[in-house]
C-alpha cells in the first residue's frame, strides 16, 4: 500500500476508559474480524489480560476503510492500529507503540474526566508530534457529562469543546464518523522509499510455534522476504522467514514498504534477540545510523521468589527461563535465603508486572510461591568510594558507610479538590516533595510530587484511593536518584538474623518498622520449648524486642488409656508438622509463618 493511503494510529487512554472495547468495534466495523469470531477485547490475547481486563503486551492490526474523496471517488484506505498497554510499569512500551503511529485518539470516559494516566500517555503522544484526536467514550452511559468533559479536554489539548467527538464502544455510536475522521485528520506516514531499510521494533512476542514474532514500522526502504536482516543494536543477523501484516491474524506479504506495520519471523527463540526500540535493517545494504530513542528495559522493584514446596525449586527455574522468552525486561538470579530455602531473586518494571509474572507462573507453570517484600535497587558507596549496587536488602554492607542512594519517580495525581489535604498528608509521609499543582476544573486539581520510589511500591496507591473514596488516579515516571538516610533494619530470633524480613527504610521509620515486624512475628510464630526473642535491630543496635514465652507441648497428654494406634497416629502427625517448619538456629518457624508475615506488607 502507498504510504498516502495509509493511516497509522493508537488509542491512548486511562485505564477502564474503553480502549480494547472501542478497538473491537473498530474491527467489527471494517470487517476485519466477523460478528461470530468476536470475542470481547480480541487484541487481548493473553487469558491474563483478558481476566483482568487490562492490555499488557501492545499489538497492532490493519483494517480497511473506504472513503469518498471530495470528487466523490471512493478512496480505499489501509489503517493500522496499535494497541497499547495503558498502565505506568509498561510506559517505554507505550512510548515505543506511539512512535510507530503518527496519529492518537485520546480516549477519555464521558463520566470520569480526564485522569493520571490520560495525561501522562498525552505528555508521550505530544512529545511524539502525533497528531491528537479528542474522544468522549461511553456517552451510552447515564452519568456521562460529555459536556463538561468535553470542555476540560478542550483546555488540555486546544481547539474547540464542539470539536470533542463523543461516542460508545459498547454501542458503536459514532464509531464511523471517528474512522473517518482519523482517516481526514491523521498525515499519511512519511518516509524515504529508496533509502536503505529501517524499521522500529515496537514488540515483540514468543510464540511457542513459530519462535518470536516482531512487530515492525517501517520508516524508510523495503524488508522483503528471504532477505538477511541486521538488528543495529545487537549488530545480529537473521534470515527474514516470514514478512507479513495482522488482520487480524498474520497474513504474509511480499515486503513491507515505508510506513507500513506489521510482523517478521525469523525463527530465534528469544525476545531478546529482538529488542523493543531497537532498528531493523538490510545485510545486504544497512542504513548507516539506527532510528533514536533505543533503550533497554531497566528493572525498577526487586523481589525475592520461593517456592513453597522446596522440591519444585527446578520447576521454577524452568518456569522463569520460559517466561523470559516472551518478556524482554524479565531478570532474575538465585538466591538463598536461610528462612525460604532456595530460590530466586526476580527484577521487575514495577509492581504490576511483579504481580503479573508471579501470578503467570502459579497459574501456567502450577507452582505455590512466597515473593518477599519487593524492594528498589539502592546504590552504596562506602567510605573508601567503593560503590555496592544492592538489589536485596539483607546484602546491604556493614562497614563505613558514606552516602546511599535510592531511585525517585515524578508523580502525577490528579483528584477532586476536596481531597487535597488528604493527599498532601499521604505524600508528606512517604516523604514525598510538592513541585506544583494546577487546577483542571473548578473542581480538580493536578498535583505533582517527587517520591522516593520505594515510598510508592508500599500500598502507596491503596492509600491514595481510600484517602480519596477512589477518586484520585496516579502515575509516575523515573525521575533518577537522590541521597537519603537509610538503614537496614534486621529482625532477628534468638540472636540469629532472619534474612527474609531485613528491610532498607528511612531512618525516622527504622522504629516502626521493627516494633511492626517483631509484633506480627510474636503472633505468628507458635510457643517453642524454650524462651524465644524477637529483635529488631539497625547493625548492633536493638531497636524492638518481642519475647515468645516457653511451653512444653505434649501431644500425649490428651491420650489417657492405652490406645497405641491413636498415640501412634498423634506423634507421626507431629513429625509432619515438623517437616514443614524451618529451623531458624534452634527456633522452629512454620511456613506459614513467614508466608503471612510477608505477605501482609
Ligand atoms: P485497559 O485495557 O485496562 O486499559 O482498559 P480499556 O481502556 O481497554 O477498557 P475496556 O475496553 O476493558 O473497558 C473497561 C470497561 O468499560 C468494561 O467494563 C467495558 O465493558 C466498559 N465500557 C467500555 N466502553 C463502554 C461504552 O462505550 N459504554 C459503556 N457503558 N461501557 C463501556
Amino acid at each position: 500500500t502507498p504510504p498516502e493511503l495509509l493511516r497509522n494510529f493508537c488509542i491512548i487512554a486511562h485505564i477502564d476508559h474503553g480502549k480494547s472495547t472501542l478497538a473491537d468495534r473498530m474491527l467489527q466495523l471494517t470487517g476485519v474480524v466477523d460478528a461470530r469470531a468476536m470475542r470481547a477485547q480480541y487484541l487481548d490475547r493473553m487469558d491474563i489480560e483478558r481476566e483482568r481486563g487490562i492490555t499488557i503486551k501492545s499489538q497492532a492490526v490493519r483494517m480497511p476503510w473506504a472513503l469518498a474523496g471530495e470528487d466523490g471517488v471512493t478512496v480505499p484506505y489501509a489503517l493500522n492500529m496499535i494497541d497499547t498497554p495503558g498502565h505506568v510499569d509498561f510506559t517505554y512500551e507505550v512510548s515505543r507503540s506511539l512512535a510507530a503511529c503518527e496519529g492518537a485518539v485520546l480516549l477519555v470516559d464521558a463520566a470520569q474526566g480526564i485522569e493520571a494516566q490520560t495525561l501522562a500517555n498525552l505528555y508521550l503522544a505530544m512529545q511524539n508530534d502525533l497528531t491528537i484526536i479528542p474522544v468522549l467514550n461511553k456517552i451510552d452511559l447515564p452519568a456521562a457529562q460529555p459536556e463538561k468533559y468535553a470542555e476540560e479536554i478542550a483546555g488540555l489539548v486546544g481547539g474547540d469543546p464542539d470539536d470533542v467527538m463523543r461516542v460508545s464502544g459498547k454501542t458503536g455510536e459514532g464509531v464511523e464518523a471517528l474512522l473517518d475522521r482519523i482517516v481526514r485528520l491523521v498525515p499519511p506516514p512519511q518516509g524515504d522509499a529508496d533509502a536503505a531499510a529501517r524499521a522500529m521494533i515496537f514488540d515483540s512476542v514468543y510464540d511457542t510455534y513459530r519462535g518470536v514474532v516482531t512487530y515492525v514500522r517501517v520508516i524508510d526502504g523495503h524488508l522483503s522476504p528471504r532477505e538477511r536482516i541486521v538488528m543495529m543494536s545487537t549488530r545480529a543477523t537473521h534470515e527474514l522467514l516470514e514478512i507479513g501484516v495482522i488482520s487480524p491474524e498474520g497474513i504474509p506479504t511480499d515486503g513491507l514498504g515505508v510506513g507500513e506495520v506489521g510482523y517478521l519471523i525469523t525463527g530465534v527463540k528469544d525476545v531478546r534477540q529482538s529488542k523493543v526500540g531497537d532498528t531493523v535493517t538490510n545485510a545486504g545494504k544497512p542504513a548507516s545510523t539506527a532510528l533514536g530513542g533505543y533503550a533497554d528495559p531497566k528493572p525498577m522493584v526487586f523481589s525475592g521468589l520461593y517456592p513453597i514446596d522446596g522440591s519444585d525449586y527446578p520447576v521454577l527455574r524452568d518456569a522463569l527461563d520460559k517466561l523470559k522468552l516472551n518478556d524482554a525486561a524479565l531478570v532474575y538470579e538465585p538466591e538463598t535465603s536461610v528462612a525460604l530455602g532456595f530460590g530466586f531473586r526476580v527484577g521487575f518494571l514495577g509492581l504490576l508486572h511483579l504481580e503479573i509474572v508471579r501470578e503467570r507462573l502459579e497459574r501456567e507453570f502450577d507452582l505455590d510461591l512466597i515473593s518477599t517484600a519487593p524492594n528498589v535497587v539502592y546504590d552504596v558507596t562506602m567510605e573508601d568510594r567503593s560503590v555496592v549496587t544492592v538489589t536485596n536488602p539483607s546484602e546491604f554492607p556493614g562497614g563505613k558507610i558514606k552516602e546511599v542512594r535510592e531511585p525517585v519517580v515524578k508523580a502525577t495525581i490528579l483528584a477532586p479538590s476536596e481531597f487535597i489535604g488528604a493527599i498532601m498528608e499521604l505524600c508528606q509521609q512517604r516523604r514525598g516533595d510538592l513541585q506544583g499543582m494546577d487546577y483542571l476544573s473548578a473542581e480538580r486539581v493536578e498535583m505533582r510530587y517527587m517520591l522516593p520510589l520505594a515510598e510508592i511500591v508500599f500500598d502507596f496507591f491503596d492509600q491514595l484511593k481510600s484517602r480519596t473514596r477512589g477518586y484520585a488516579s496516579l502515575d509516575y515516571e523515573q525521575a533518577g536518584e537522590q541521597a537519603a538516610d537509610l538503614v537496614k533494619v534486621d529482625i532477628l530470633l534468638q540472636g540469629e538474623q532472619v534474612d527474609a524480613f531485613s528491610a532498607i527504610v528511612h531512618k525516622d521509620k527504622a522504629y516502626a518498622y521493627g516494633v511492626m515486624m517483631a509484633g506480627k512475628l510474636r503472633e505468628l510464630i507458635p510457643r517453642q520449648q524454650f524462651e524465644v526473642p524477637i529483635q529488631a535491630a539497625v547493625g548492633s543496635r536493638v531497636i524492638a524486642r518481642e519475647t515468645i514465652r516457653a511451653i512444653r507441648k505434649d501431644v500425649l497428654a490428651k491420650c489417657y488409656g492405652g490406645d497405641i494406634s491413636r498415640k501412634r497416629k498423634l506423634l507421626e502427625k507431629q513429625k509432619e508438622g515438623k517437616k514443614r517448619m524451618k529451623t531458624i538456629g534452634r527456633v522452629d518457624v512454620p511456613q506459614e509463618a513467614f508466608i503471612a508475615a510477608l505477605s501482609s506488607e
